[in-house]
């Protein structure tokens, strides 16, 4: 048997990117470009974390639920299938969904591997530790990288079921999917299954209130980058001049997150010597959110070389687990 410590190692796929400039390059280029924008990874400080945390449980946020339903309605039959050697997962996080899957592989006595991959190294150093506490089988080997940019650099591993859960490929900019796809792909192996959670296209009202909801949660999470931004650089972006904004796509099926300026105003950025105008009206996009199709998202599967061999949706066809193979 081997002890705990033995059954969990973490590394890194790429020397620790320097957070902060980035952020310096990315809201410089973001807030001085026509339309503004900002990417949608900087929410996640401490704060953030939680606020998104807290939405999850709220009642318009169908998705992780929906998505936690269909994974325990369908563990069990899809670890006989599959028989995994191992569990990937891109962009773990806490791995609280992932215990649903060890669990099943637990009670059919398969596979003895996890292998998640994240960019926080908290965030895996809590669930690695949770996990190997939990299951006495399990190895942990986690990979602190970007999945947008690290992914070929996780080993390969025996017969996995790779998990991108979440519905997370829905922040990606439409034209940015093709080639992310084809990194997935590049990363699962012939004998590897995909496993996709995506959500789905719905009436708009659902969708909307899953963005907007009457607690004012997700309208704290969007401002909160407006918060990071005025911390790390030290910014004078007054939060009640911007109002939180979200409104469906339906040519790219996509729900945009937006940061609009209720006036008038002019900040300060002082740590890149940075000054901002907003005109009234003027919004910040701050986020994709976007949905798929069955048929859609099974086309551009294809064109990555995988081939979608089930759908698993939730009675209502909400969400969907996407199951796939080279
Ligand atoms: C978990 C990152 C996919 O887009 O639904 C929740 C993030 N943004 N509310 C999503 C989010 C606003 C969430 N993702």
């Amino acid at each position: 048997m081997k002890t705990k410590l033995e059954r969990f190692t973490m590394e890194r796929l790429s020397e620790p990117a320097d957070f902060e400039a980035l952020l310096r390059r990315d809201v410089r280029e973001g807030l001085t470009a026509t339309p503004k924008t900002l990417p949608s990874i900087y929410f996640y400080d401490d704060h953030g974390s939680d606020l998104f945390d807290q939405i999850t449980e709220l009642p318009e946020y169908y998705l992780t639920r929906l998505e936690t339903e269909i994974l325990e309605e369908h563990a069990d039959e899809l670890i006989s299938r599959y028989c995994p050697h191992e569990l990937m997962e891109i962009g773990a996080g806490f791995a609280r969904k992932t215990r649903i899957l060890l669990s099943a592989m637990h009670r059919a006595g398969v596979g003895d591997a996890y292998v998640p991959i994240d960019v926080s190294d908290a965030a895996l150093e809590h669930a690695g530790a949770a996990l190997t506490d939990t299951y006495e089988w399990l190895t942990v080997r986690a990979y602190i990288g970007d999945f947008g940019t690290d992914l070929h650099r996780v080993p390969r591993g025996g017969n996995r079921i790779v998990a991108f859960l979440g519905s997370t490929l829905g922040n990606l900019a439409p034209v940015d999917r093709p080639a992310f796809l084809a990194e997935i792909a590049a990363s699962v192996a012939d004998e590897d299954v995909l496993l996709l959670g995506v959500d789905l296209v719905k009436d708009e009202s659902t969708m909307v209130a899953a963005y907007d909801d009457s607690r004012g949660v997700s309208a704290a999470f969007n401002k909160n980058i407006l918060t990071v931004i005025n911390r790390t650089l030290g910014g004078d972006l007054p939060l009640d001049a911007f109002d939180h904004e979200t409104a469906f796509f339906p040519d790219s099926g996509c729900m945009k997150q937006s940061l609009r300026a209720n006036r008038d105003v002019t900040a300060t950025l002082s740590d890149i010597g940075l000054t901002i105008d907003f005109t009234g009206g003027e919004s910040i996009h701050t986020e994709w959110s976007c949905k798929f199709t069955i048929d859609g998202i099974t086309a551009e599967l294809a064109q990555a070389g995988l081939t979608v061999t089930d759908s698993l949706t939730d009675r209502n066809d909400q969400f969907a687990l996407i199951v796939a193979t080279k």
